[in-house]
């Protein structure tokens, strides 16, 4: 995948299929033209590669030369075409062949249409390597078409989105919908939550984002972000949310062709929840479900105590202090819960067993996503 601007990109055609398109085109052509000379009129910018590949392999003397047309502004053709360079040599009585990257809605084709329709030449034959026949509106016959495609945006092969992508030797295809699964990870202290996401990301090629060690991470590299946030922490205040969106949204972007992400800490209130919502959807997806480990309250004082021993941390030697830690969990993500069971996204999946029958009960709910 890659990413133009704004937008996301997946491979769609390869070098070596394109190459196939053009040998074919030349192929055609040849044979029809026979010994007669053709001008090849590449339309600029788009066809540029086009043309050179063609006529590298175009196997007879031929001549080439460009007019340079613009109508696409960002991913729509528009109506207004313009001519920015027009012919510039007498074509009468020649045979013309119009190289094409691509006809969409067939704008470019008509003004190509409107320069000939006065320049007396023998016959004027239209070739493209891609065409989508589902936004062609126009009767202009097309003698030559390369490959047909869907009407979705392309780049690459010449084609660009706003500028970039041009120079790609294989074609990409804009990715409209994503699909990611992309969780949120809740379960009370002690519930297994750390080693569960460690085999869901595996098994699901999944990015795990803590929030805890994206904050760390921030901080301890000074970036922009983490010294904002640590100016909030420095005064005692909490970090705003949209701090904190911010520096997932870096994460999320960093690790643009996962499979999905699995959020960790985060969101912890309903504010938090909308702006990750909203985070998602900026990224053409969103969260599937909210899956919550569900573990008995003295299971996981004994757990907690039980690992208090061996981990030395202060916060696992005291059962009072457990037992807080667990209340407040529940306090805090009841609202979360209501959020997305409102939405049907909350998955209450039972925290008691071996690793690896929690790991099989969530696969469970995963895998129907
Ligand atoms: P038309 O005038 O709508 O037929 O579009 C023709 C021109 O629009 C092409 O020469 C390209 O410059 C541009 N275009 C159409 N579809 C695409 C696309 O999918 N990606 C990039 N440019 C495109
Ligand atoms: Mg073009």
């Amino acid at each position: 995948m890659i990413k133009l601007h704004d937008l996301y990109f997946k491979p769609f055609i390869s070098a070596q299929e394109i190459d196939a398109a053009v040998q074919n085109m030349v192929d055609a052509i040849a044979l029809e033209l026979g010994d007669e000379m053709p001008v090849f009129i590449g339309i600029l910018n788009g066809s540029f590669m086009l043309v050179s590949d063609f006529v590298k392999k175009y196997p007879k003397p031929c001549e080439v030369t460009f007019i340079k047309l613009a109508s696409y502004e960002g991913v729509k053709s528009t109506e207004d075409i313009q001519r920015l360079i027009g012919l510039t040599q007498d074509l009468t009585g020649r045979t013309v062949v119009i190289l094409e990257d691509i006809i969409d809605s067939g704008n470019t084709l008509e003004e190509v249409h409107r320069i000939f329709k006065n320049e007396n030449v023998k016959q004027l034959l239209i070739a493209t390597l891609f065409y989508k026949p589902e936004s062609y509106d126009k009767d202009f016959k097309l003698h030559y078409v390369g490959m047909e495609i869907p009407n979705k945006f392309i780049v690459g092969y010449g084609l660009d989105y706003n500028g970039l992508g041009r120079g790609l030797p294989d074609v990409y295809q804009l990715k409209t919908t994503q699909h990611m699964t992309n969780l949120v990870l809740f379960g009370p202290p002690g519930a297994g939550k750390g080693t569960q996401a460690n085999f869901l990301k595996e098994k699901y090629n999944l990015v795990h984002i803590s929030t805890g060690d994206v904050f760390r991470y921030n901080i301890k590299n000074e970036t922009a972000l983490g010294m904002l946030a640590k100016s909030f922490m420095d005064k005692g205040e909490l970090v705003p949310d949209q701090v904190t969106i911010d520096m997932l949204n870096k994460e999320v972007e960093k690790n643009a062709g996962a499979n999905g992400f699995i959020f960790d800490g985060f969101p912890r209130t309903n504010a938090q929840a909308k702006a990750l919502d909203i985070l998602m959807d900026s990224k053409d997806s969103q969260i599937n479900a909210m899956v919550a480990l569900e573990v008995d309250d003295e299971v996981l004082v004994k757990r907690l105590l039980e690992r208090g021993k061996t981990s030395g941390r202060a916060d696992d030697a005291d059962e009072s202090i457990i037992r807080n830690r667990i209340k407040e969990y529940y306090t805090k993500t009841a609202i979360l819960k209501n959020y997305y069971s409102d939405q049907n996204k909350y998955f209450g999946v039972d925290g008691v067993g071996s690793i690896e029958d929690i790991t099989v009960r969530l696969s469970a709910v995963i895998d129907k996503l």
